[in-house]
């Protein structure tokens, strides 16, 4: 059997080395706790004091007690090292943070089509000289019909499912030709606006037709405005949309607020001998359009014998369907990122 030199030796032995594998403070602690703690081997080892006699007490006790204070001073100072260490290496891990290294998990978002569209359609009349105008969705009868020479009762209002707010005498626009009144009644020919805006009719939905869709209305007034100016402008518009040399027709229609009212078709942009976004016909239809009915003029308080001007109403659905292949005009609304995100 050892004697206790010799155990308090290799106690001190081991406990040097076990405290030198610490790297960490919490493992200095647990090398505390195997020598120092309540059933510790140099605690367990100061217990075989008192049953020693007087003279192996004068021996052994300050051995024993020089062994424990020399422990606790080791594991002070290792835990105080240990510490700093810690916290250094904290700070180099901070200071050397690789900014470049971070790789953002959050979803990009995109343009909605419709804003891809508005702007352009926006920038191609500011470059022929138009004003960009708007105007309110919440509309009277008097500007969604009277002053587009809809009075009561014409079968015109009837075409046009408006839905009625229950404010008295208040509707949502059923087209954006309302900004064409409020715009001449405020401002002095010349007159050359764009106005890009939303309209409401109460219809069933389906993959050409919404209940809130976005048109696009054009107003010129001057002076000698003829039909020559209204498909010089469309021609120009359309050719500067689809970056193609378009041809543009007109074929009579009826619109209450222009006379003559046309229907406008381009020459289709995708084909030259037929294909299936003009059904074969090789002309697609763009929209209404025609020469501002002297009623409108004269409601807004121009003189009709001076002024002419032509008027024309997009839709931009179609035109985005159109330019970007898209099928079905529910999507535009419906929030799916997969669709969103082609644009
Ligand atoms: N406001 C018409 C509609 O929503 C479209 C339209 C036709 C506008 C002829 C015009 C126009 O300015 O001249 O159906």
């Amino acid at each position: 059997m050892p004697s206790l030199s010799e155990c308090i030796i290799t106690t001190q032995t081991e406990f040097n080395s076990a405290l030198r594998a610490a790297t960490t403070e919490q493992a200095a602690e647990a090398v505390r706790i195997e020598y120092l703690g309540r059933q510790g081997k140099i605690t367990s080892l100061m217990a075989l004091l008192k049953d020693l006699n007087l003279e192996e007490k004068k021996l052994y006790g300050p051995q024993l007690n020089q062994l424990r204070q020399d422990a606790e001073l080791a594991i002070r100072a290792a835990k105080e090292l240990l510490l700093l260490r810690q916290f250094a290496l904290l700070q180099q891990q901070e200071t050397n943070f690789d900014v470049t290294a971070y790789v953002p998990t959050y979803t990009k978002g995109s343009l909605h089509p419709f804003t891809h569209i508005i702007e352009k359609i926006e920038n191609l009349f500011m470059s022929m000289g138009y004003q960009i105008a708007e105007g309110p969705e919440i509309e009277t009868p008097a500007y969604n019909f009277d002053a587009l020479n809809i009075p009561a009762h014409h079968p015109a209002r009837e075409e046009h499912d408006t839905f009625w707010l229950t404010l008295p005498e208040r509707l949502l626009r059923t087209h954006t030709s309302t900004v064409q009144i409020r715009t001449m009644e405020k401002q002095q020919p010349p007159i050359a606006i764009c106005v890009p805006g939303r309209a409401f009719r109460h219809e069933a939905t389906d993959a050409t037709h919404d209940f809130m869709f976005m048109q696009c209305e054009g107003l010129f007034i001057d002076k000698h405005v003829s039909i020559s100016n209204l498909l010089a402008t469309l021609k120009v518009f359309m050719q500067g949309l689809f970056d193609i040399e378009i041809e543009v027709r007109v074929r009579p229609s009826y619109f209450p607020f222009v006379e003559p009212g046309l229907e406008v078709d381009i020459s289709c942009p995708f084909c030259t001998t037929g294909c299936s976004i003009c059904k074969k016909t090789g002309w697609i239809e763009l929209g209404g359009a025609g020469l501002v009915h002297p009623q409108v003029l004269r409601y807004c308080g121009l003189d009709p014998d001076v002024y002419t001007g032509f008027a024309f109403g997009l839709g931009i659905e179609r035109l985005a369907m159109l330019k970007d292949g898209i099928t079905d005009i529910r999507l535009f609304r419906n929030g799916k990122i997969d669709f969103l995100r082609q644009f």
